[in-house]
């Protein structure tokens, strides 16, 4: 196949994953941008195919079927609360396969400067990935315990095994032919993210898996650099930097550090805020019947969803609510939080999942300002999203983090099944406002009971 016709497709191929990352950044254009990103690999594999002279198509062919089955009816199967451990698991695979690629060019014949260099990195990365990844799945998938599992020395280890892990990379580049210190570098790779990720709490596992989707990029350009493959430099750059800029952006929404992420404990400093002082005795538990009488003279209504509604699986029941309110002339928005539940765009896709209109899921910047004039908030299933001590209390563990600011609507309805907390352990002042009410029940019961009182008054 001729030379530039190749760099023009896989040129093709680059653009059309830029576009699909384009497209993913807003709701209503995601499924097309996955279509086209879709689309790019299939150029990029096929391209790949036939520079290469790949012959042996049967082989391929049978791949393509096998995988594409398996990964269909993952797709079809897996519960959107699985959502994360699935990807655990592609990230898995992802650095996996670089490490594959890795390992055969090893034992290929090309020992020169830069394929050395990329062999090592690339055996590094995609270790660390491969063994982090299925760690934060069996987490994740509670094969083992999703709490944060002490390991001794922690950073001292993390450190000690880094190190060895550069300095192994570095003797393998001197010493090309050397198997023994290639299988000591997969080795210790392995350990390393191993003690990196099982430290690590359950829901502090969307981060960890944005970072070793990131690395899984990594993993893929530098195996880009070993089999001199465009295409696969450029997509893995893309998944490396979008994964990083997805872990900035949790962290910040969570007001933490990623050192703070991968090393601190989270809940540790929470447990010493007394929950009964918060609430004694200032707590209205109300009724459906109550707040459907509320609704009934409210303009205007903000949903709050939280990870409570993804428990529930209330998507559906908080759809015809809006709707039984719309119905009746009720302007209905809803407020999303960039952390609310316990994945990125978790919110965004639950509520898709019912059909709820993409324009009416307004941003946490946007819709902060406009709680004044709203007559009436349902936080459903969402805390930490809403506490006023990340705002109010300096001495607070969330202290910082930004909050949806329910509390400055007119009333303030809460719908959780008792006064637990949230992901961070912290009692919620909001509960305890002269403005709220407390609707306890669960997520779906509680939204399905309060859309039945509504109509009864109708
Ligand atoms: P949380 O603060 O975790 O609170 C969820 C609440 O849902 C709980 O207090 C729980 O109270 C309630 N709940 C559970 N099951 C329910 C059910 N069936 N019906 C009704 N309520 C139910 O959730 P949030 O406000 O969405 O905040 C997310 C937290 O996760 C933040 O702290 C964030 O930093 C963290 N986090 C998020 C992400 C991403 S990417 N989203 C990543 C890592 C960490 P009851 O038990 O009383 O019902």
């Amino acid at each position: 196949m001729q030379t530039e016709f190749i760099y023009l497709a896989y040129l093709v191929a680059a653009v059309l994953f830029i576009l699909g990352i384009k497209g993913l950044t807003k709701p209503r254009t995601a499924v097309k941008g996955n279509q086209l990103s879709a689309l790019g690999m299939l150029i990029a594999v096929v391209v790949t195919l036939f520079d290469q002279n790949i012959l042996s198509f049967q082989w391929i062919i049978a791949g393509v079927i096998i995988g594409g089955v398996i990964g269909a009816t993952m797709a079809t199967k897996v519960q959107m609360t699985a959502m994360p451990q699935m990807v655990a698991v592609l990230n898995g695979f992802g650095g996996g396969a670089s490490l594959a690629v890795a390992l055969a060019n090893f034992y290929g014949l090309n020992h020169d400067l830069v394929p050395m260099i990329s062999i090592s990195a690339t055996v590094l990365i995609g270790a660390v990935t491969l063994s982090g990844s299925f760690v934060a799945y069996a987490k994740l998938q509670e094969l083992i315990s999703g709490n944060p599992i002490a390991v001794p020395g922690n950073k001292v280890l993390n450190a000690v095994l880094l190190i060895a892990a550069i300095g192994l990379s570095i003797a393998i580049v001197n010493e090309p032919t050397n198997t023994a210190l290639m299988v000591a570098l997969v080795a210790v790779a392995i350990v390393l993210g191993l003690v990196l990720v099982i430290p690590i709490g359950g829901a502090d596992m969307p981060v960890v898996i944005a970072l070793l989707n990131s690395y899984s990029g990594i993993a893929a350009a530098t195996a880009g650099f070993i089999t001199n493959n465009t295409v696969l430099i450029v997509s893995g750059s893309l998944v490396g930097a979008s994964g990083l800029i997805l872990t900035s952006i949790m962290c910040k929404a969570m007001n933490r550090s990623l050192t703070n992420v991968l090393f601190g404990v989270m809940g540790e400093v929470g447990e010493t805020v007394d929950a009964d002082e918060v609430y004694a005795g200032k707590v209205k538990s109300s009724s459906p019947e109550e707040v459907a009488m509320l609704l009934e003279t409210a303009e205007r209504v903000v949903i709050v969803p939280g990870y409570g509604l993804a428990m529930a699986q209330a998507q559906h029941a908080v759809r015809d609510l809006a709707n039984v309110l719309e119905e009746r002339g009720t302007e209905v928005q809803y407020a999303i939080h960039p952390v609310a539940g316990r994945m990125p765009g978790h919110m965004n896709v639950l509520l898709a999942e019912a059909e709820v209109p993409y324009e009416q899921l307004v941003e946490m910047d946007t819709i902060n300002p406009q709680f004044e004039q709203t007559d009436v908030a349902i936080v459903i299933g969402a805390n930490d999203v809403t506490n006023p001590m990340a705002r109010e209390d300096k001495g607070s563990p969330i202290y910082g983090m930004p909050i949806l600011n329910v509390d400055k609507a007119k009333t303030v309805v809460v719908v959780k099944r008792s006064l637990s907390p949230g992901f961070a352990g912290l009692p919620n002042p909001l509960f305890a406002k002269d403005n709220a009410l407390m609707l306890f029940g669960d997520g779906k019961k509680a939204i399905v009971d309060l859309s039945a009182s509504l109509k009864e008054a109708d």
